[in-house]
């Protein structure tokens, strides 16, 4: 039987202690709390694989409310509220009986609450599953728990359902979100996208689709997707049906740590870690979606060039451009020039610089056939509108800005004349 961990001697002393208890069973009385400090000790769950705590983030000061797989080395953070608020030293989480979790900052601001319905709560429990669940009075009603609100991670027995999506991350040390996204739709496919930064709302052309709908006949189409116990990803379909996403035989048997996390590249992974590691090691990829990130256009922000270094993208801005946000390597690249048709364009002033092996593919204005290097490159020099003309094959696309899809054309065969205006010298590569 699970002993409760600190006894509560003495009148003076019960209420210091009593609000910080948390039970070896994994569960956390309501009134408890615990404080972001360097050595706080988190709220663990029975077997002690799965902390809820506050994880200390770059120096001293920045605080991330999570779940952390705690016997891990570095203590892989598996779930953080929406937006991953940082918070200073001193902020606060408590669990408060028809409030849930409540964060808060040294000051007794609000930052974040996990329900807001005015629900009893008997008590939290940071479950084996690595799941953290607050359980209603009657004792078997979930009112809010950690698999239902994911942040950009899946754990084996934890389910997406129609309409529930996880999200990126922007980077590996921030944790607000991301520009993927990954959704069971309601028609029952499950699909990566981008989403819009300014509205939050998502693409509407997908860079992976499990084409798990069925419009003629709906008891064909997914309905669920299932991590299950032995690490395996599939969409479960209504006719009971299964879709493997981890291929079969892929999951390394005997005693592993596993999750599948929307990294902020926007691949799709699923990792395993030993748990009981002989030497030093580190997640290891069981599967991932989509192979190649860069030949789907979506790798790399606005006016950014995608390369592929193993399956992930690198992005790198070309020549001509910087990036627009110096801490977001995958984002847009802000050009150093925009062209315009403004009166008193006069062709002599621009001339054009020759990008190797980069091409944008789509969203062309124009396209010539047969052309060849000279005529691309004067057509485009003459025409206003231009920015960026493609030479291949006989072929010229001439493009304005922003430019998207930017990728390494590994073929060799594409040449890229980017305009510039002759005054703002730039070096020649
Ligand atoms: C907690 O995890 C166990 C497996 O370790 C599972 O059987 C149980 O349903 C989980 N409880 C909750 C409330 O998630
Ligand atoms: C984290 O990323 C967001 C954009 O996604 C940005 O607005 C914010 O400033 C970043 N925070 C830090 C600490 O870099
Ligand atoms: C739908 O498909 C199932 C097989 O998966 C079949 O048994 C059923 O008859 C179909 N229903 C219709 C209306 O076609
Ligand atoms: C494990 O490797 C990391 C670097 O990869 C190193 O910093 C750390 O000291 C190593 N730990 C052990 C126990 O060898």
């Amino acid at each position: 039987m699970a002993a409760v961990i600190p006894l509560c001697p003495g009148f003076l002393t019960i209420f210091l202690l009593c609000v910080a208890a948390q039970q070896a069973d994994g569960s956390v009385s309501v009134g408890a709390s615990l404080t972001a400090t360097s050595n706080a000790k988190p709220w663990l769950s029975r077997s002690g694989e799965f902390a809820f705590g506050f994880q200390q983030l770059q120096g001293n000061n920045i605080f991330l409310l999570s779940i952390w797989y705690d016997e891990i080395p570095d203590k892989t953070i598996i779930w953080y509220p929406k937006d991953g608020p940082m918070v200073p030293r001193g902020s606060k989480v408590a669990l408060i009986d028809g409030r849930g979790l409540v964060l808060t900052d040294p000051q007794g601001r609000e930052v974040w609450t996990s329900v807001s319905s005015s629900d009893y709560i008997a008590y939290g429990l940071m479950n084996d599953t690595g799941n953290f669940v607050l359980v209603g009075r009657d004792s078997s009603t979930i009112i809010w728990d950690s698999f239902g609100n994911p942040a950009d991670t899946m754990l084996p027995t934890q389910i997406l359902a129609k309409g529930e999506k996880i999200n990126s991350k922007t980077s590996r040390t921030n944790f607000s979100t991301g520009r993927f996204q990954l959704r069971l739709l309601e028609k029952g496919n499950l699909v990566l996208n981008t989403i819009d930064r300014f509205s939050g709302e998502a693409s509407s052309d997908p860079y992976y689709d499990s084409q798990t709908d069925d419009d003629s006949n709906s008891t064909n189409s997914g309905e669920k997707v299932v991590f299950d116990e032995t690490g395996y990803l599939y969409i479960l379909k209504r006719n009971g049906q299964r879709f493997d996403l981890t291929p079969k035989y892929a999951v390394p048997s005997g005693e592993y740590y596993h999750r599948a996390t929307l990294d902020s590249d926007g691949v799709f992974t699923q990792y395993y870690y030993p748990k009981n590691p002989k030497r030093n090691t580190s997640w290891e990829v069981v599967w991932l979606v989509p192979t190649n990130i860069c030949q789907t256009g979506k790798g790399c922000g606005l006016n950014n060039v995608c390369t592929l270094d193993g399956n992930r993208p690198k992005c790198e801005c070309p020549q001509g451009f910087s990036l627009l946000e110096p801490s977001y390597p995958n984002g847009d690249c802000d050009p150093d020039f925009v062209p315009s048709c403004d009166a008193g364009y006069v062709e002599e002033q621009f001339d054009l610089t020759e990008l190797n092996n980069i091409d944008w593919p789509g969203s062309d204005y124009a396209s010539i056939y047969p052309s060849n290097v000279e005529s691309c490159k004067i057509s485009c020099l003459k025409d206003c509108f231009c920015a960026v003309a493609i030479y291949r094959d006989s072929q010229c696309w001439k493009k304005q800005l922003p430019l998207s899809n930017g990728r390494k054309d590994p073929s060799k065969l594409v040449k890229a004349f980017l305009k510039f205006r002759k005054r703002d010298h730039r070096p020649e590569y």
